[in-house]
């Protein structure tokens, strides 16, 4: 078996409840393909979908289930030293809370907190309680102790819902495997506690691979809100959604990112430094202080003009008087300055949400901005806010036509054209 890439490797993989769990078999046929040892511990939610037998026949060897059955007293502590590298897939929500607490209610979450082992989650998972804040904390907690993602993808569900929560495919849960045991100059393996700060987190990505990992890049995302006095403002209708996906991308590939982000109503993405502003002229200051950085993707829908005085007290409607009229003036734009920035960094990436002549303006908007990349979209169709997009990549050697994608598509595309660009 010695010429095979996982030959003779420990791994331990713990499977918790969901309908995914079934991918779980054909990622341990995979890993002993490739003559990895599996030792497999099964929670009480995971034998709802897959059984004991199976995966005894799979792994060949007994399946650990119980955390107070037979040889349990020293059985946990053993399994729990036994791994080179612990693998949760499907990582339910449970599983993932538990793990974040401290918790070590069954068998897998005492392992989990009894290992030394590196842990790699695959997270699967209806998309409201991926995308929930609780969730999203145990990750960025995770993260921030150097537990590995691989995951999850986007996409229909077996319920009739689409959206992030898809268990990542056997062959990239396999790569991401590959690379954690890897030696280190083959691939460095991605771990928060290697990054420096709470804003260093890296999760891994589908290939295990960290292009990024050393750079700095910062992202706007978001609509930006212009006062007009204490409780009035003037926005739109930005999501936030294209950004902050295009800052976990960047993550995902071993960036350190920090998110500057206008209100919106989406959870701080894992493993993200992110700073919540309101008006533009709060994200120009915040872009600044984030300098230096080695890349800027500049997705915000910032307002071009804002109130030129804004109000001290609340305007008053007074019967009989005519409605106000606001001046309004000339905002800064914060991806020209900062293309044109002394600290500018090396790599400036700007969107234009166009109308019509999409390609014509961007081509246009990228000369007079500045930028070296702009993300052309046609939002002609009201599909601002929407969860696909269809863009074109202007840069200095061309235009690139993508085809319609949904947005963490388009966001894992351009970190990989930007980790290509910078390698
Ligand atoms: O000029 P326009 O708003 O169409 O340009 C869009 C691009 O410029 C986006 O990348 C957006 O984030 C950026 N922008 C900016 N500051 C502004 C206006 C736009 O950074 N004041």
């Amino acid at each position: 078996m010695s010429g095979l890439p996982l030959a003779e490797r420990r791994l331990l993989l713990i499977l918790s409840g969901s309908i995914a769990a079934y991918k779980a078999l054909e990622l341990v046929r995979l890993l002993r393909r490739e003559g990895a040892q599996v030792k497999a511990v099964l929670t009480a939610g995971g034998a709802h979908f897959v059984t004991k037998e199976a995966l005894a026949g799979l792994t060949g060897q007994r399946v650990h289930d119980d955390l107070w059955g037979a040889e349990a007293e020293i059985g946990h502590i053993r399994l729990a030293r036994w791994p080179e590298l612990v693998v949760v897939a499907p990582a339910s929500a449970d599983l993932l809370a538990k793990m974040a607490h401290g918790l070590a209610d069954d068998l897998a979450a005492t392992v989990l907190l009894a290992t030394r082992a590196p842990v790699l989650v695959a997270p699967a998972m209806n998309p409201a309680m991926w995308e929930h804040p609780a969730t999203q904390a145990n990750m960025a907690l995770l993260a921030a102790r150097g537990v590995a993602a691989v995951g999850p993808g986007s996409g229909p569900m077996a319920e009739p819902e689409s959206g992030p929560g898809r268990l990542a495919e056997p062959e990239e849960i396999l790569a991401a495997v590959t690379a954690h045991l890897a030696p280190a100059e083959a691939s460095p393996r991605a771990s928060g506690a290697t990054a420096s700060g709470a804003s260093g987190a890296a999760f891994s990505g589908a290939s295990g691979a960290t292009p990024l990992a050393g750079r700095r890049a910062l992202v706007t995302a978001g609509p930006t809100h212009e006062p007009i006095d204490p409780v009035r403002y003037i926005a739109n209708r930005s999501s936030g959604k294209q950004g902050y996906a295009i800052a976990a991308a960047l993550a995902t590939l071993g960036a350190r990112v920090t998110l500057v982000s206008g209100p919106t109503a989406l959870p701080d993405p894992a493993g993200v430094a992110t700073i919540r502003i309101e008006s533009a002229r709060e994200m120009l200051a915040a872009c600044e202080a984030a300098l230096p950085a080695d890349i800027a993707v500049m997705n915000a829908a910032v307002a071009d003009w804002r109130v030129a005085r804004e109000a001290d007290q609340k305007l008053k409607k007074e019967p009989g008087a005519a409605a106000p009229t606001l001046t309004m003036t000339l905002n800064p734009d914060i991806l020209a300055t900062l293309s044109r920035h002394a600290q500018r960094p090396g790599l400036v990436v700007g969107f234009a949400a166009e109308t019509e002549k999409v390609v014509e303006h961007a081509v246009e908007k990228r000369r007079r901005k500045g930028c070296d990349w702009i993300v052309a979209n046609d939002v002609s169709g009201g599909v601002m806010g929407g969860d696909a997009n269809t863009v074109h990549l202007v840069t200095a050697e061309g235009v690139e036509d993508w085809p319609e994608l949904p947005k963490e598509h388009v966001a894992a595309r351009l970190a990989a054209r930007i980790a290509e660009a910078l390698a």
